[in-house]
Formats: C-alpha cells, sequence, structure tokens
C-alpha cells in the first residue's frame, strides 16, 4: 500500500487508514485478528477519538496493542474537543471544548486508555466557536514538549480557521479530516459548480481541496461510503441505483469490488487525501485494500462523479 507523508511531515502514513470508531463491540478475537490483517494488508494508521463508544474503542484497541503489535510499528491518532455535560453521554448533552486545560486532560485520557506513552497525531475533532487558537498552541507546546504528541492536525475545520490556529501555534498543523466520498462530495461540487446559480455552488468549506494542496495539508476522508450526515450508505441503496450499477461495472473491469471502486475514486484525486474506512468486517477490508493498486482514469472518475446525482454545468 502506497505511503506518503502526512503534511510534509516526517509522517509516512497509508492511503487508506483504519477507522476505530465502530470497534466497540467487536469480539476480542476478531478485532485483534482485523487489527493484524490491517497491518499486513500495509495499513500502518489507525483513526481513534476519545468519545468513539465513550472511550471503549480506545481501551478495545489497548488490548491488542500491549499483546499483538508492536507500538513502534503502527501510527496511532486520536482527537479531542467534544464533550458532555458532566454525568451525561447524551448527545444532546454534547458541546465542545478547545480550552488548553481541556486538552491536556483529553490526551492524558486518550493516552491512559490506549495504553501508550504518545500520539504519532493528535487531532481537534471539531472547531469551538469558543476558541482561543493562544491556548491551543500552549496547549500543543506543552503535549509536544513532553513527548505526549508527536504532530498535530485538525478535524472538520473550515480553511479560515484552519489559517487562523495556523497563525498562532509553530506546530506546523498536518492533517485535516473531513467528510468526503462519492456520497458527499461538497468540496467537488462547489468547485465544478462555480459562479453557476446551481445549488452545488455554495462554498461551504472556503476551498478545502485547493487549501490542502497550497498549504500542504493532507485532508484525511471520514465516513467513505456515506451520504448526507449519517443518513445512509450508497451501497445497494435504492436511491443511488445508478450510482451501484456504474461502481459495478468500474468494479469488474479493475477486480474490485463497489467499495474499493469508491475509496479508488477519492484516491484519484490529485491533492493525495487519505481515506479512512470504518469497517469491522475483515474481508471487506481486505477487498477495500485493493483500491490502492488502481488508478481510476478521468473518465471513469466523471463517470462515477455523475452517476451520483452530481451535475456539471
Ligand atoms: N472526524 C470526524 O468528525 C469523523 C466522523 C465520522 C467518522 N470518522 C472516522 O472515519 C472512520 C470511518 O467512518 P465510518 O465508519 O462512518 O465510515 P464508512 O467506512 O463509510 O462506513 C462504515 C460502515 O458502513 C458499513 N458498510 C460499508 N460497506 C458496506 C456494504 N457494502 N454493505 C453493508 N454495510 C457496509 C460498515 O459495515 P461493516 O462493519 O459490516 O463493514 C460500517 O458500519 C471512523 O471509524 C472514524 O475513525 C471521523
Amino acid at each position: 500500500m502506497e505511503k506518503i507523508k502526512l503534511g510534509g511531515s516526517s509522517l509516512e502514513a497509508s492511503r487508506i487508514v483504519l477507522g476505530c470508531m465502530r470497534i466497540a463491540d467487536m469480539e476480542d478475537r476478531a478485532l485483534a485478528k482485523h487489527i493484524n490483517r490491517a497491518i499486513e494488508l500495509g495499513i500502518n494508521l489507525f483513526d481513534h477519538a476519545d468519545i468513539y463508544g465513550d472511550g471503549e474503542c480506545e481501551r478495545k484497541f489497548s488490548k491488542v496493542l500491549t499483546s499483538e503489535v508492536n507500538r513502534e510499528d503502527i501510527l496511532l491518532q486520536s482527537k479531542c474537543g467534544i464533550r458532555h455535560a458532566v454525568d451525561s453521554n447524551r448527545k444532546e448533552d454534547q458541546y465542545y471544548d478547545l480550552s488548553k486545560d481541556y486538552i491536556l486532560d483529553s490526551v492524558d485520557g486518550i493516552l491512559a486508555r490506549l495504553g501508550t506513552d504518545y500520539l504519532d497525531l493528535l487531532m481537534l475533532h471539531r472547531p469551538d466557536a469558543l476558541m482561543e487558537p493562544g491556548e491551543i498552541a500552549e496547549a500543543f507546546d506543552r503535549l509536544h514538549d513532553s513527548g505526549k504528541v508527536r504532530h498535530f492536525g485538525l478535524s472538520n475545520f473550515h480553511t479560515t480557521q484552519f489559517d487562523f490556529v495556523q497563525k498562532h501555534t509553530d506546530h506546523k498543523l498536518v492533517t485535516n479530516q473531513v467528510q468526503f466520498g462519492v456520497g458527499a462530495p461538497h468540496m467537488i461540487n462547489s468547485r465544478m459548480q462555480a459562479n453557476t446559480p446551481f445549488e452545488g455552488a455554495g462554498d461551504r468549506d472556503g476551498g478545502l481541496l485547493e487549501h490542502s494542496r497550497l498549504n500542504d495539508v493532507t485532508l484525511q476522508a471520514w465516513s467513505p461510503f456515506h451520504y448526507g450526515y449519517f443518513e445512509g450508505i450508497i451501497m445497494d441503496d435504492p436511491k443511488y441505483r445508478a450510482l451501484n450499477d456504474v461502481l459495478e461495472d468500474i468494479g469488474n473491469s479493475h477486480g474490485l469490488t463497489k467499495n474499493a471502486v469508491a475509496v479508488a475514486w477519492i484516491l484519484r484525486h490529485p491533492s493525495n487525501m487519505q481515506t479512512i474506512i470504518g469497517t469491522t468486517n475483515t474481508s471487506r477490508l481486505e477487498d477495500i485494500a485493493k483500491a490502492g493498486n488502481v488508478t481510476l482514469s478521468r473518465e471513469e472518475w466523471y463517470r462515477i462523479y455523475k452517476a451520483a446525482g452530481h451535475m456539471l454545468p
């Protein structure tokens, strides 16, 4: 599997990343097998967040880390900044907190749950309307100087928010983790329909694709098979019949499943983004990993884009 240096740093990570948001209910043995197989397939980066399974995903992962995997052989990233009101884990009671103290405490919790001394990459999960970039910068300095975090990035940040935080810290922000896939290609739509009266022309992110290339920031695409905001997945959904037909047709010509073609579509974009897949099914993981061996043609790429219902003016 191809590896890239994240955001121009020394961090060399696979184009396909295994997301660990859904592993809380996996049986220990199955999870160990899943992670080991991912490593065999060339995946060396694993994505976490302190809120996944209320910390249970990081705890589960640590069991595999202590018993089966050499920490130095993999890269671990996690996120913080989404918290709950005291004594609640209800989604309605969530709010965002990127204060210095909360970031520092969160990282201690993440390291304890994962059973490791350091994170290769810490990301701030979502922009906090009340954030003070000077405080974030202080937290990053403390975490880096103490050896707890080696690199930093952001997640779900608009380009101007990204630049705002970057201006206040000397640590190069290497990643921005954002939703992207053929079912949710807002970043592409706004570019393809620029300066038209069509709905897709609405600029939701400030030009993340160009921003990432101009500033050497690696985009990480989360939930690659979803459409809408966790509305469902494109695979076999009747609303996406035409897309499924095209994914299958192109998949047949390359020996790929529909999932793998959808990932190859993301990897084909010249911004060199990573794809964070969240499957808990090891055979699906094996199929998807094959996406890394295929480069879609321009014609195939646009055929998939249009079959998903996105128009070209
Ligand atoms: N930064 C953020 O705000 C943010 C937000 C969300 C997610 N993430 C990260 O992104 C990762 C991936 O997110 P995700 O899990 O939502 O992405 P995903 O890979 O698009 O979706 C995975 C889900 O889709 C199911 N699925 C995939 N293909 C299928 C098929 N052909 N038939 C039936 N079911 C299928 C999987 O089931 P199986 O398990 O059976 O394969 C799994 O439940 C997460 O683990 C997390 O690390 C980040």
